[in-house]
C-alpha cells in the first residue's frame, strides 16, 4: 500500500513500532543524501553516473591503478569532512533510544561507508560494507583511521598511501566482488529473519546480498515499510511504502 499521506504513514509505522520487541532499518546512500553526499544510482551527481564500478570499486582496479583507485576514495573522503547527520539519521537514533527504554532492540543495518548513523547517536549499526574511513594494509592489515588532515595531505601528495611496512593501504569497504564481513551479514541476516517492523530508507535495493535482507524480513513475517521519494526493486516486497525523503519522513515516526 503507497500511503500518500505523510502523517497517516508516520503514525501507522509509529503504532507498529511501539508494539514491537525488535524492529530494524536497512539504510542505503539515500540516507545520507540530505547531508550532502551523492548516492550512487539517483540524482545529477550519483557516483555511477559517468563512472563505472570496475574501474573503482574493485580489487582488480586497485591492483590495476592504486593511485587512481586512492584518489577516488580521497575524494570521497574530502565530501565527507563537513558532513553532519541529518534529521533522518537522528531520527533512527531516537528511535533506538526509545526502544533501549523498554528494553526492546531497535539495529540499523547499513550499506552507507560514511559513518553518518554513529555520529547521529545510533549505537546498534551494523556496517556491511565496511567502512570509508578506516583503511588496512593490503600486505600486514594493520588498521589505521584517516584523519582530516591525513586526507587533506595525502589528496594533494596524490597517489596511494603507503603503509610502514612498505605495502599499500586500502580503503575499509566492501569492493564488488568481495564478500561481505561475515559477523556483520550474520548479524544482519539474524536481526532481519527477527524484525517485527523492517524499514527500508534510501537504497536502491539493487546490490546483493545487502538488498535479499528486506525478502528475509518479509519471509519471516515482517512488517516491511519502504521510505524512498522512488519507486525500488524492493518496492513489490512492501507493506507501506512512503514517497518521501528519509530526512522528511522519519522524524515524523518519533
Ligand atoms: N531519502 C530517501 N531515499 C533517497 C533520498 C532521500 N533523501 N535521496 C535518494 N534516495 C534514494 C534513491 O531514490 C535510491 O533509491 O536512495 C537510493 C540510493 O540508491 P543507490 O545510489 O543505489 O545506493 P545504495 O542502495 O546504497 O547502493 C548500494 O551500491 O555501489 C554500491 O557499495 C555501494 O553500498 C552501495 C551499494
Amino acid at each position: 500500500m503507497t500511503c500518500e499521506s505523510l502523517t497517516t504513514a508516520g503514525a501507522l509505522l509509529a503504532a507498529r513500532l511501539s508494539r514491537a520487541r525488535r524492529a530494524a532499518v536497512l539504510t542505503g546512500a539515500g540516507i545520507s543524501a540530505e547531508s550532502g553526499i551523492p548516492t550512487f544510482r539517483s540524482g545529477a551527481n550519483a557516483l555511477w553516473r559517468d563512472r563505472k564500478p570496475e574501474d573503482l570499486a574493485t580489487p582488480e582496479a586497485f591492483a590495476r591503478d592504486p593511485g587512481l583507485v586512492t584518489g577516488w576514495y580521497l575524494m570521497r573522503l574530502r565530501m565527507l569532512l563537513d558532513a553532519l547527520p541529518n534529521p533522518g539519521h537522528t531520527a533512527l537514533a531516537e528511535i533506538e533510544r526509545r526502544f533501549v527504554e523498554r528494553r526492546a532492540f531497535f539495529s540499523v543495518i547499513t550499506q552507507i561507508v560514511d559513518g553518518l548513523h554513529h555520529a547521529g547517536g545510533s549505537s546498534d549499526v551494523v556496517e556491511l560494507h565496511g567502512s570509508i574511513r578506516h583503511w588496512r594494509c593490503v600486505a600486514c592489515a594493520r588498521e589505521r583511521q584517516l584523519t582530516a588532515d591525513f586526507v587533506r595531505s595525502e589528496s594533494e601528495r596524490g597517489g596511494p598511501i603507503e603503509c610502514g611496512c612498505g605495502a599499500l593501504m586500502r580503503p575499509g569497504v566492501v569492493w564488488f566482488g568481495e564478500a561481505l564481513p561475515t559477523h556483520a551479514w550474520a548479524l544482519a541476516d539474524a536481526v532481519a529473519s527477527r524484525a517485527e517492523v523492517f524499514i527500508v530508507a534510501g537504497t536502491s535495493a539493487a546490490v546483493y546480498p545487502a538488498a535479499g535482507l528486506v525478502a528475509i524480513a518479509k519471509r519471516a513475517g515482517a512488517f516491511v515499510v519502504e521510505v524512498n521519494p522512488e519507486a525500488t526493486e524492493a518496492t513489490a516486497l512492501c507493506d507501506l511504502v512512503v514517497r518521501a525523503r528519509s530526512g522528511e519522513f522519519l522524524p515524523l515516526i518519533v
